[in-house]
């Protein structure tokens, strides 16, 4: 049994981290330590708020010596590092808070860590000397830089060459962490992620971004040409990827997670305007038509057969007509629906969402592509990302359609201001 510290877990990827792991272990204690900025949010914890293994702090990591007594405390053995801000636009238009909660925020956590478990050497002290510490830091692919169409991937030994702010902060962090293993001897892991998708997506990010903004018919904006390529992981895979570091990463080592995923932006985009169209209305067009096809070929089987046993096949014919009618009226009713509750999607509606796309002002200093390795996960590990992207994006898209309250409470407060200052 293990007793984690969760940093950030009330964000887009420590929420999806806390329920996978709550699930999978279901002995563990978690204790969730979260400032809840502006991208926090309690409601990502309420399906386990109520849980006697849950506990949730509100308390920021730059503050040690909360953290120390978090560790004492609760005799956490496992900390996974989520905490940052974590936003490549905000972090171009101010830098501080990057730098405030991605490189001293860590060294915060590093310091209580080095002094509870090594100097303190609180877990031999209180639970016998089997019980080991970790501290295993969640870190990102935007720290090796950018890539042409034709570089290899990146992989665990690609130099470090961080292009935003966003992205030099976690550096930082990723080198402190290392400092810490090979100078004091603290038991550290830190994986490289690419980039996640999935539900509690916080709506500035692109994918939740142009969902939304499809549901309102606002424009959707891509930056420059929107050939910038990313891979797409679905949130769950990642998490996944850090259990098996957690349970088999050597100690001191880097592992690149990815979805072996690579989407140009503009691709993406289009794909969820596809998804969309069809949640309102392409759908039942589609199903009609097949339907209405299904119905012909049974007719003529029906036709062929019916010399043979005009009984059966009248009883079948039947049935699949039955059958099919009940399947379009169920899928025409959820677009009925959506209709319904979002009247304002006009062009989702009209089944022309792609219509919304508007090529913007390029992001400064916009890396071109990321691309994960992650061979050395595979092999060490076993990692492999379970879910594929067609079944991922559209459990995401249906995520969103069923959580309205979710990203409307968001979209509603302060979020407004960031929107106004970023694109208007
Ligand atoms: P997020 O912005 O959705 O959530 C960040 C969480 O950290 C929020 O709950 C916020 O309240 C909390 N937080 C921020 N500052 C804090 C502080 N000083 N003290 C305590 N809590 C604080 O971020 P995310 O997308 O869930 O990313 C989580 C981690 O994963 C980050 O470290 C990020 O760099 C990394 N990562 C993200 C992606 C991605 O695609 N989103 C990919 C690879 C790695
Ligand atoms: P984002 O979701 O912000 O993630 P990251 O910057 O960490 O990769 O952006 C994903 C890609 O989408 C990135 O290349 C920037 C681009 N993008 C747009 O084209 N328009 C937008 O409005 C946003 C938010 C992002």
């Amino acid at each position: 049994m293990r007793t984690l510290l969760v940093t950030g877990g009330a964000g887009f990827i420590g929420a999806n981290f806390v329920h996978y792991w709550m699930k999978q272990y279901i002995n563990d204690k978690v204790i969730v330590l979260d400032a809840l900025t502006y991208a926090g949010n309690l409601t990502n914890l309420e399906a386990v708020k109520d849980h006697p293994n849950f506990t949730f702090v509100h308390g920021n990591i730059l503050n040690t010596e909360l953290v120390e007594e978090l560790l004492r405390h609760h005799t956490v053995d496992t900390l996974v590092h989520f905490a940052a801000e974590s936003h490549v636009d905000r972090s171009i238009s101010g830098p501080d808070a990057f730098l405030e909660t991605n490189i001293l925020g860590t060294h915060s956590l590093l310091k209580a860590a080095k002094k509870v478990w090594l100097d303190e050497d609180l877990l031999n002290e209180k639970e016998g000397s089997g019980k080991e510490h970790r501290f295993h830091h969640v870190s990102t692919d935007e720290v090796y830089g950018t890539l042409l169409l034709d570089d290899p991937a990146f992989s665990e030994t690609t130099a470090y060459a961080p292009n935003s702010p966003y992205a030099a902060s976690k550096a930082a962090s990723d080198h402190l962490v290392r400092a810490y293993h090979e100078t004091y001897g603290l038991k550290t892991t830190i994986s490289n992620c690419s980039n996640n998708y999935g539900s509690f997506h916080f709506p500035e990010k692109l994918i939740p971004l142009v969902i939304i903004n499809i549901l309102h018919n606002k424009a959707l904006p891509i930056y420059g040409d929107g050939k910038q390529i990313r891979d797409w992981l679905y949130v769950e895979d990642h998490a996944r990827g850090i259990e098996l570091v957690l349970n088999k990463g050597r100690i001191g080592e880097n592992y690149n997670i990815g979805g072996n995923n690579e989407w140009q932006n503009i691709d993406i985009v289009n794909l969820v305007c596809k998804l969309m169209n069809e949640a309102f209305a392409e759908n039942v067009e589609t199903l009609k038509r097949e339907n209405v096809e299904t119905n012909h070929d049974a007719t003529e089987s029906a036709e062929t057969l019916k010399r043979e046993n005009v009984e059966t096949n009248r009883d079948s014919i039947l049935t699949l007509k039955r059958l099919n009618a009940v399947t379009a009226q169920a899928v025409t009713a959820e677009a009925e629906t959506l209709k319904q509750r979002f009247p304002t999607a006009l062009n989702a509606i009209a089944g022309h969402s792609e219509a919304l796309i508007e090529h913007v002002k390029d992001r400064l200093g916009h890396d071109r592509r990321y691309a994960i390795d992650a061979t050395k996960t595979r092999n060490e590990l076993g990692y492999e990302p379970q879910e594929s992207f067609e079944t991922g994006i559209r459990k995401t898209v249906q995520w969103y359609l069923n959580n309205e309250a979710w990203w409307q409470a968001i979209i509603d407060g302060s979020y407004q201001d960031w929107i106004a200052e970023q694109y208007q």
